[in-house]
């Protein structure tokens, strides 16, 4: 073997190297909640530029951005008066003081604040 394809096999070989992290990174990408799947296809829907920390988008958003398409506490208190269980978007506790990322998470199983204290049954997603 010349110089020249030793240096081309191993630059092949680097190369198929480089791209097996890129498929376990595509395995890991974070995937979005059934519900959101058909509406939010653009990770930037949510992850705006707006919301950056020093050019990195990928935080945890800002309730506006929720609200936006949601409404705010009061509209959605509205939505959750009839349950059995306290409303959770109304609590004496916290008001509108508490970030909606505290419960619904996107990446993740969504869990319920008020449950480290209570034992509330809410079917959260
Ligand atoms: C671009 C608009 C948009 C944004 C931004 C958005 N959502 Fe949604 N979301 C929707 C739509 C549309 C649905 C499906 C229809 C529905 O249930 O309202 C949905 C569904 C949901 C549901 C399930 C509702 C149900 O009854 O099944 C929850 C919970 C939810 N979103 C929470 C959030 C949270 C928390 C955020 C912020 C991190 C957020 N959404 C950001 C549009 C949005
Ligand atoms: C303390 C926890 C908590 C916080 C904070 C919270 N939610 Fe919820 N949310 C719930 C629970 C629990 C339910 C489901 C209640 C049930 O149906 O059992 C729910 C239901 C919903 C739904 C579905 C309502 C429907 O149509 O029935 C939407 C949409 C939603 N939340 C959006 C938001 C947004 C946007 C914020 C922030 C402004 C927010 N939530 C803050 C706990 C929370
Ligand atoms: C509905 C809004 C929404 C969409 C759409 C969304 N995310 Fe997120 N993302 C969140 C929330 C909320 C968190 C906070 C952690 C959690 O809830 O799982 C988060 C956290 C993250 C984080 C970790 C940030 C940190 O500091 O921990 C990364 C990385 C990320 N998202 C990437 C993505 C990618 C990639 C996409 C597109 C495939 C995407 N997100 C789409 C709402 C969203
Ligand atoms: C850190 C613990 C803690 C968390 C988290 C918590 N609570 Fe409570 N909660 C308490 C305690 C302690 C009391 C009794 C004292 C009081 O009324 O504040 C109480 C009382 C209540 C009561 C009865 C109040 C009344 O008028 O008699 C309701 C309803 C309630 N909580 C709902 C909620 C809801 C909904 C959430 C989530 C949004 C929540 N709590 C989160 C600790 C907590």
């Amino acid at each position: 073997m010349t110089k020249t394809t030793i240096l081309a096999l191993a630059g092949a070989i680097s190369g198929l190297l480089m791209a097996a992290p890129a498929v376990s990174a595509a395995d890991a990408m974070p995937k979005v909640k059934p519900h959101h799947e058909k509406v939010l296809t653009d990770c930037g829907t949510c992850h705006t530029k707006e919301n950056a920390i020093g050019g990195n988008a990928f935080v945890v958003p800002k309730d506006e951005t929720c609200i936006a398409c949601h409404g705010d506490y009061k509209a959605l208190a509205k939505k959750t008066e009839g349950l059995d269980e306290p409303n959770p978007h109304s609590s004496h506790h916290y008001g509108a003081g508490v970030s909606c990322t505290a419960c619904h998470k996107e990446h993740e199983k969504s869990v319920v604040l008020c449950n480290d204290c209570h034992e509330f049954k809410y079917t959260i997603k």
